[in-house]
Order: structure tokens, then sequence, then C-alpha cells
């Protein structure tokens, strides 16, 4: 490859914005208008190709989804659940745990035991969770939707769905999970249940956009803060919210990232910066081995599954590292352990289709979040490898969209690309 790491990114830089003028001003524009000289290189041509033509799927799929997200008039809330938690509370949030089924030697089958890596479909009986991630890609997708129409009908549903779900006595939910995950039989869910709240933060993020509405609701965002200034407290001082944050695993990076984005929204800025670099160190000298492996993931059943997720997450505390200042894309721990080691591992059984993977891995090695990671590292660490990686691998990805995973969203990954390159102030990727 003749062009060198710096010009690739001008590059990317100039294909983006010319693409979001060309989206802008000439919406009808076709293909041929784009003549950037000097590239001769087949595989940034065909990266810029794609990348223009995900800035007008992202679009139009956000559109979309903001118009369903505003026509949908169903009711949000945990009080709908058939089955009450422990508590007796309706407000009271409650997830069953996924790998737990009925213990055959019991007559009522209670409590639960667990079968690591298979999923009971009862968990489906309880909307709570799904709600949940609901109410956050609704808020998220409206937000999105604002920012590029300007049209205050988003505005006023996202601040609809959020009066609903924390705010309206009828309707709203307790700032706690005492009762996600929760094993049918017991007292209490378990600190795994955290990670349900995960994608808290897309939501997070979408509402600033979302202020300079005339529809936007202050008085409604400050009752949300403090909502959320509990959950935060419950979060931080609960056995369970502390358990959750000292495991070794997805969990505990799930739950530094959560962490840091709602002390971020609450304006708590300093302790979201100490909070980002203390976490991005510790994740990565406890998380990832010299060689890259993820060894509290890999000793999952779905050893692969995990490793990306994992890897997702080191993503996400990364870019915030980044944020507040601390490079934590290209930290090294004492022993040479770095994201881009953990990248790096996974990529080389990617390139084999799973070949010589060492682990138990009962899933397959599902390759649509892996290459979203890997549009990402091309930015960050814009290495040839990456692209060329990218070549063999997106049309893998797409494959696997188009039989299995319907609702995979490239718009989504595009976004996150966009906005690493430029201010970030539209990151969002990495569900
Ligand atoms: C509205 O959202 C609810 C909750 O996710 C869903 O069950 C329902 O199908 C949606 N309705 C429409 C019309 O999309
Ligand atoms: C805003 O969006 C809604 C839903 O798509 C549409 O009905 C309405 O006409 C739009 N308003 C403006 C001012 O464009």
């Amino acid at each position: 490859m003749g062009l060198n790491n710096q010009k690739i990114l001008v590059l990317i830089i100039f294909g983006t914005i010319y693409s979001i003028f060309m989206w802008t001003f000439a919406p009808g524009v076709k293909d041929d208008h784009l003549h950037i000289s000097n590239i001769n290189d087949k595989f940034y041509a065909n990266y810029l190709d794609t990348f223009r033509q995900q800035h007008y799927n992202m679009l139009s799929n956000l559109i979309n989804k903001a118009n369903k997200a505003l026509k949908n008039d169903s009711v949000y809330s945990v009080t709908l659940k058939p089955q009450l938690a422990p508590s007796n509370d309706p407000h009271d949030y409650m997830s069953l745990a996924r790998y737990f089924w009925p213990d055959p030697n019991k007559p009522d089958g209670l409590p639960y035991m667990r079968k690591d890596g298979y999923s009971n479909p009862e968990i489906e009986t309880i909307k709570d969770y799904s709600l949940l991630r609901k109410l956050f890609d609704d808020v998220e997708n409206l937000g999105f939707a604002y920012y590029f129409t300007r049209n205050d009908s988003y505005v006023e549903k996202a601040v609809y769905r959020i009066k609903e779900w924390f705010i309206n006595p009828k309707t709203r939910m307790n700032p706690n999970l005492n009762y996600a995950s929760f094993i049918k039989g017991q007292d209490l869910g378990r600190r795994t249940g955290i990670i349900d709240m995960r994608p808290i933060y897309r939501m997070l993020q979408s509402i600033p956009l979302m202020r300079s509405s005339r529809k936007w609701d202050h008085s409604v965002e400050k009752k949300f803060k403090i909502w959320l200034s509990k959950y935060y407290f419950w979060l931080e001082k609960t056995s369970i919210g502390i358990d959750e944050k000292e495991s070794t695993n997805n969990h505990g990076t799930y739950y530094d990232v959560q962490a840091i984005y709602l002390l971020s929204y609450l304006g708590r800025e300093e302790e979201a910066r100490k909070y980002s670099y203390e976490a991005l160190i510790n994740r990565v000298n406890e998380g990832i081995l010299p060689t890259g492996q993820q060894p509290h993931e890999t000793k999952r059943p779905t050893s692969w599954y995990y490793s990306t997720f994992n890897l997702q997450a080191l993503f996400l505390l990364a870019e915030r590292s980044q944020y507040f200042g601390f490079d934590g894309w290209n930290y090294v721990g004492p022993e040479g352990q770095s994201i881009r080691k953990a990248v790096d591992y996974l990529l080389s059984f990617a390139l084999s289709n799973g070949k010589g993977w060492p682990f138990k891995n009962i899933n397959g090695f599902e390759m649509n979040n892996f290459v979203k990671l890997l549009e990402l590292a091309f930015v960050i660490w814009p290495d040839d490898k990456y692209l060329e990686a990218l070549v063999i691998l997106r049309p893998k990805a797409k494959l696997e969209q188009a039989l299995e995973y319907k609702d995979t969203e490239w718009e989504d990954n595009y976004l996150c690309i966009w906005s690493l390159m430029t201010n970030r102030q539209l990151w969002t990727c990495l569900k």
C-alpha cells in the first residue's frame, strides 16, 4: 500500500465531509460525481465507497426507526408484567436469569439451575427487559432523528417516553435493579442483572442533542436526573452493585461503562474522568493477556461471542478515557497487554473462520459484531491490514445479517465511525 496513515485519515475525513455535503445539498447526485484524485488503492476506494453508502443508509434507517417510535402508542412500563417481584411492588423492575432452567429433580423446579450458554425462552414472559431496551432505542433514535431533521415531534415523543418510564406515578420504575436477572425460587435478583441497563449510554448521549428544541422539557430532565442520581447511588452502594463492579469479565467492564456515562450525564465530570482512566487501566491489565486473549471470556461456552462483547466495552472505555484526556486506545499494561492486541488476537481467528480457536465455543464465529469493531479499529489505528481484513470479512457479516441478525444496524456503526473521526458528539455504537 502506498498511502501512509496520516494521508488515509485525511482522506477519510474529506470523504465523510464530502458525502455529508452531497447528502445535504444534492441528494440526487450519483457516485460518479465523486472524483478524488490520487487514490489508486483499491482497498481504500472500496472503503470510501462503503462509507458513503452507509451514510445514506444510516439516515434513511434512522428516520424510519424514529417514525416507528413516534407512532408507537403502547405503554412502556415495568408495571405491566403479569408476575410481581418478591417485593410485591409493581414498580420494581424484574428480569429472569437467561441461562437458568427448572431443576428436573424438584417437583416445582425451584430454584432454577444454571445451564450456561443455553438461553431459556421463558425470559420473554416478563417484558421489563425488552421494554427497557426499547425505551433506550426509541429515545436514542428520536434524539438523533431530531438532530438531523430538526423536527420537534421527535423530541416531544422522547420526553413522553422518559416521563412514562421514570417519572409518572402510575407507570414509573423504581431506581433499582434488585430483581434483575432473577432466578425463580430465590429472594433477590443477581449482580449480573445490572448489565440489563448497559445501553443506557445510548439514550444519555442523544438527550443533549434535543435540548435546543422548544419541545424539550427541562423540568422533566431535572426529575430524570434525580432518578439517575438515586440509581447511581444504588449502583455504587448496594452489595449487588459492588459485586458487579468487582467482577473480572464483561460484566465488570460494562459496569464501568455505565458508571462513566451516568457520572458524566449527571455533571460529575471530574469523577467521570478519574473513573474512566482507572477503569481502562484496570480492565486492560486484568482482562487481557499479553497474547491478546481475554481469559475471562474464553472460558465461557460461547467464548467467541463474549470475547467480542467484552472488547466492545473496552472500546467504549477507551473512547471515554480519550475524551477525558487519557489515551486508553494505546495504553499498554505491565505485561504488554493492550486493546489493540485483543483485536489482533481475534482477527487472526476471524480470518481463519475460527479454525484453530483453542476454546470451547458452542455458538460459532459470528462476524457481524467483530466487523463493527474492526471498522473502528481502522479509524483508531489506520493500518492497511484492517482494511484488507474488512474487504474479506464485511461480506460475511452482511450475509449473517441477511440470514439471521435482521436487526443489526450498520447505520449505527456509521455514526460511531463518524463520531470517532469528528467531534464524538454522535458517538453511538456497539449495542
Ligand atoms: C410498540 O412497542 C411495543 C413495545 O416494544 C411493541 O410490542 C409493539 O409491537 C410496538 N407497536 C408498533 C405498532 O410498532
Ligand atoms: C415531523 O415528522 C412527522 C412524522 O414523520 C411528520 O408527520 C411532520 O409533518 C413533520 N413535521 C415537519 C415540520 O416536518
